[in-house]
């Protein structure tokens, strides 16, 4: 059995789910090979808007796999690499929404922060507990968490690798809407649904802005923005969205 399911629910959406469930969705190397594929394919799938990135009801990740790795040497965790396998999550150019249920721990909460909106049911939990078993965050979590929510809550997931609530992660701004667990799903479709209907190369350029202006100088973050606004103008959606307004009618985004 394949250990990621893709699904195609409705026009412009993907539906992406971690399937290993005997294993707590740990990120063993199929899995993330798997999901490099997916999000390549996806990239390049112009019928794709939006992307949903879930684990199912019960539980989103438990994080890399420490069976796979408890006996590997320096050499031989070098040698796999990970990172090649999260790069086109890390370019994924699209809105990305993760829908989260249960435990979101160590490369689970690195992976639900690759996406751009978190959606969290109430009992979900996120946490960077590698220090626990003698490690350390490896795809990120010691640099987007405190991105996302500051150094001393960062901080102090990070050292004590105590969990949080979908609460404490909503109020800190790792994640942007917790529901009642059993609409996390149905709520991130919701979500991708109105995206997938807006023009989707603003959509590119709106993430592309705020990804790559993150970490530039903000004079540079600012170029950034304003090249890309001055482009839309170039887009027929742009023309079709202001027209729409103008003459009080709905517009038709045909994402060109
Ligand atoms: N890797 C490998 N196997 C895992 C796993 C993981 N991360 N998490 C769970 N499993 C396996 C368990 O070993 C168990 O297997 P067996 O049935 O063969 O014994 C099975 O999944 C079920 O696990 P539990 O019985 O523990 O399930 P639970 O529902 O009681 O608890 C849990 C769930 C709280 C997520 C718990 O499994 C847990 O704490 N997992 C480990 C979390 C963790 O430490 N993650 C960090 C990993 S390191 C990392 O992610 C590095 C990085 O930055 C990339």
């Amino acid at each position: 059995m394949s250990e990621t399911l893709l699904e195609r629910p409705e026009d412009g959406i993907a539906v992406i789910r971690l399937n290993r469930p005997e294993a707590r969705n740990a990120l063993s190397a199929a899995v993330r090979e798997e999901l490099a594929q997916h999000f390549t394919a996806l990239a390049a799938d112009e019928t794709v808007r939006c992307v949903v990135l879930t684990g199912g009801d019960k539980i989103f990740a438990a994080g890399a796999d420490i069976k796979a790795m408890a006996e590997a040497s320096p050499s031989e965790m070098m040698r796999r690499a990970g990172e090649r396998s999260w790069k086109p999550l890390k370019e994924f150019p699209k809105p990305l929404i993760a829908a989260v249920n249960g435990w979101a721990l160590g490369g689970g909460c690195e992976l639900a922060m690759h996406a751009d909106i978190i959606v969290a049911g109430e009992g979900a939990k996120f946490g960077q507990p590698e220090i626990r078993v003698g490690i350390m965050p490896g795809a990120g979590g010691t640099q987007r968490l405190p991105r996302a929510v500051g150094k001393f809550k960062a901080m102090k997931i990070l050292l004590t690798g105590e969990p949080v609530t979908a609460a404490e992660a909503e109020a800190m701004g790792l994640v942007s809407e917790v529901v009642e667990d059993a609409r996390t799903i149905e709520r991130a479709l919701e979500m991708a649904r109105s995206i997938a209907a807006l023009p989707p190369v603003a959509a590119r350029k709106i993430k592309e802005a705020v990804l790559a202006g993150a970490d530039a100088p903000l004079d540079a973050g600012l170029l950034l923005e304003r090249q890309a606004f001055q482009l839309l103008f170039d887009t027929a959606d742009q023309k079709e969205g202001m027209a729409a307004f103008v003459e009080k009618r709905k517009p038709a985004f045909r994402g060109e």
